[in-house]
């Protein structure tokens, strides 16, 4: 006879899998294990689970694929996510599932947190377009007229500019400054069109930038696409050519194309951007149409993080952006004046 009994359990769980083991004093130490095998979990909700026991949020850009944008605490353009970023007071970790550049910012402007870049080779080639060198070349050869550069540049060549400014506040930004002419880098395209929209003198450094996913876009596939809908409008990133833009109903930053196709009457749009932005697109207006302008812009950089490489990126903490203190001083300064304007 025993007054007491004493059983302990210990649960474990791991992949929906319930294990219980038992061990009952005094009847002796038997343990025994109960497994109750639910369905393994997937992917996405290690990450969700990972991400929360870590304290760690995922900020996605508009391009990223369809699986990271659902399970991303923020999904936005490049002014939004950098804003996040600044912004991020809770998280320890920000798993940045983007390019690059966008990364580099994050952690620029929030040098308190863990920014991850999950894919070390996601590198932007427009902004590996631009070197210091040619920024200080420019500069020497015409003193004393202010440098705006696109966020997609690298730190160090952030650090050369007077102000940042993304595809959404551009010529908001060239407008703002107290001159006449303007450097502006590195995108062609996208100087072109701030200088169509201020009036104003814009360089580009280096003269030939481009993003090499948008300058598929030709306006000949717009016109196929618009006998076939021809009630479509038409919206296009301003890093297309001035070809597209003609075409164009609207042109913006992936998330004001988001905004534009919310807000809009219409209900079927030829989209000219990285073929990401439709998923949000999509599922933000279940009941209009969305057709992207040329079926193969796709940008391989963006694309080269999965799932897989954003939960290995979580699980090891890796690969983590840093940028050198008196770069990111500089840099940051280029950033925080463009985001108190805009
Ligand atoms: P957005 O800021 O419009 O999202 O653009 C970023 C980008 O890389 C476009 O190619
Ligand atoms: Fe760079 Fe173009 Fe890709 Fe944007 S779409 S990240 S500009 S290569």
């Amino acid at each position: 006879m025993v007054d007491f009994l004493f059983l302990c359990l210990r649960i474990k769980t791991e992949n929906s899998a319930v294990e219980l083991n038992a061990y009952i004093f005094p009847y002796g130490y038997k343990p025994f294990t109960l497994r109750v095998q639910g369905e393994p979990m997937n992917l996405a909700d290690k990450i969700v689970k990972l991400k929360n026991e870590k304290k760690a949020i995922i900020l996605a850009h508009n391009y990223q694929r369809p699986e990271i944008q659902d399970i991303a605490d923020y999904i936005g353009d490049s002014i939004e996510l950098s804003r996040k970023a600044m912004e991020e007071k809770d998280a320890r970790i920000i798993v940045f599932s983007a390019v690059d550049f966008m990364a580099e910012s994050a952690a620029i402007l929030n040098p308190e947190k863990k920014v991850l870049l999950p894919v070390l080779g996601a590198r932007c080639p427009m902004a590996q377009m631009l070197t210091v060198e040619e920024i200080k070349r420019s500069k020497s050869q015409h003193p004393h007229v202010p440098v705006v550069l696109y966020v997609n540049t690298l730190a160090a060549a952030k650090a050369e500019c007077d102000i940042c400014c993304t595809s959404a506040n551009a010529a908001e930004i060239v407008s703002s400054v107290h001159s006449n002419t303007v450097l502006f880098g590195p995108d062609r395209n996208l100087a072109e069109y701030v200088e169509r929209k201020t009036g104003k003198k814009v360089i580009p450094i280096p003269e030939w930038g481009f993003c090499p996913t948008h300058l598929l876009f030709q306006p000949e596939d717009v016109q196929i696409l618009k006998t076939q809908h021809p009630e479509a409008v038409v919206m296009v990133h301003p890093e297309c050519t001035f070809e597209m833009d003609k075409v164009a109903d609207f042109v913006g930053s992936t998330s004001q194309m988001c905004r534009y196709a919310r807000e809009s009457k219409a209900k079927t749009f030829i989209v000219g951007t990285e073929e990401g932005v439709l998923h949000r697109l999509k599922k933000d207006n279940p009941a209009k149409k969305f057709f992207l302008a040329y079926d193969g812009a796709v940008c391989p950089n963006m694309k080269l993080n999965t799932l897989e490489r954003v939960y290995a990126s979580l699980k090891e903490e890796k690969h983590v952006v840093t940028v050198p203190e008196p770069i990111a001083k500089n840099a940051r300064k280029a950033l925080e004046r463009m985001l108190e304007l805009k």
